[in-house]
């Protein structure tokens, strides 16, 4: 069957950014470049995208299929804000769900991003939700995290079946302004995914800028609350029968009012280990 039947869904039309597609390879930096160099190298252009309501379909979706699907979960994190807490509290409660949600051997959680756009101008450690729809991780950069996070163990975990996945959530709700597009993950064609450097102080990470295409089926929950996680597939070792990548962004969604409360959200990501033989 090719993918989930879409008839009857409601949606919205929303304009989205993609990459136009270029010659040279796209660079973008995560801190205040040096004098004299862009922040970003490329053009984006904006396409009016039909985004289907994903509600109807929770009980459906899958992270192999679709490369999405939406949780619940109760955290006991009381303050988004804390970094201790995210990383005493919060990363272990999203290895057990990912562990749960995926039967992994192993998860390892290793970055998270807080967004909220009133205050990430006052602290630089708060980023503004990301309007560009685009991938996590591509095939270099996601064995690549595996070598530098995991030392010694790097080698023999790359000979077995493993994945990066994303939990995103709402730190309040409901999510009105900028939320989530996540695009089915068996809509997307690989030509469609343009690997990025992404410049960090101390290294280069690559990422898929994805360059449009009518061919690709966009979803979102509306109204996402904080008991509700997304559980998005960046990356999958396994070449067949399996979503490898997936792509996503926020976006402006013109049905809501203009003055919504600023989104407030916190993604994090984990390396994903299978059972050797899996
Ligand atoms: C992500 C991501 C964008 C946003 O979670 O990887 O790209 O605006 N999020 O939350
Ligand atoms: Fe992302």
């Amino acid at each position: 069957m090719d993918g989930i039947t879409t008839a009857g869904l409601d949606s919205i039309v929303a304009p989205l950014n993609f990459l136009v597609p270029m010659s040279e390879k796209p660079v973008a930096y995560n801190y205040q470049p040096p004098p004299g160099v862009p922040v970003r190298t490329g053009q984006s252009v904006q396409h009016q995208v039909p985004i289907r309501n994903a509600r109807p379909l929770i009980d459906r979706l899958s992270l192999d299929r679709e490369g999405f699907v939406l949780l619940h979960h109760q955290t006991a994190v009381t303050n988004f804000y804390d970094e201790e807490q995210i990383r005493t509290i919060y990363y272990p409660e999203c290895e057990r769900v990912m562990k749960a949600a995926t039967g992994a051997a192993r998860v390892v959680a290793f970055d998270h991003i807080v967004r909220n756009a009133a205050i990430s101008a006052k602290d630089n450690t708060i980023k503004i939700p990301a309007k560009r729809v685009h991938n996590d991780y591509t095939a270099w950069s996601a064995p690549q995290r595996v070598r530098d996070l995991m030392g010694a163990e790097a080698e023999e975990l790359l000979k077995h079946r493993f994945a990066i996945n994303n939990l995103w959530r709402p730190i309040r709700g409901p999510v009105l302004d900028s939320p989530l597009t996540l695009c089915d993950a068996q809509s997307l064609e690989e030509e469609n995914l343009i690997a990025s450097d992404l410049k960090y102080p101390d290294r280069t990470g690559e990422t898929y800028s994805v360059t449009y295409n009518p061919n690709q089926r966009y979803y979102y929950f509306p109204r996402m609350q904080p008991d509700e996680a997304v559980l998005i597939r960046c990356y999958d070792s396994q070449l067949h029968g399996a979503a490898r990548f997936s792509a996503h962004t926020g976006f402006d969604d013109p049905t809501m009012p203009p003055d919504a409360p600023p989104r407030e959200s916190l993604e994090v990501r984990m390396l994903v280990f299978f059972p050797p033989g899996s």
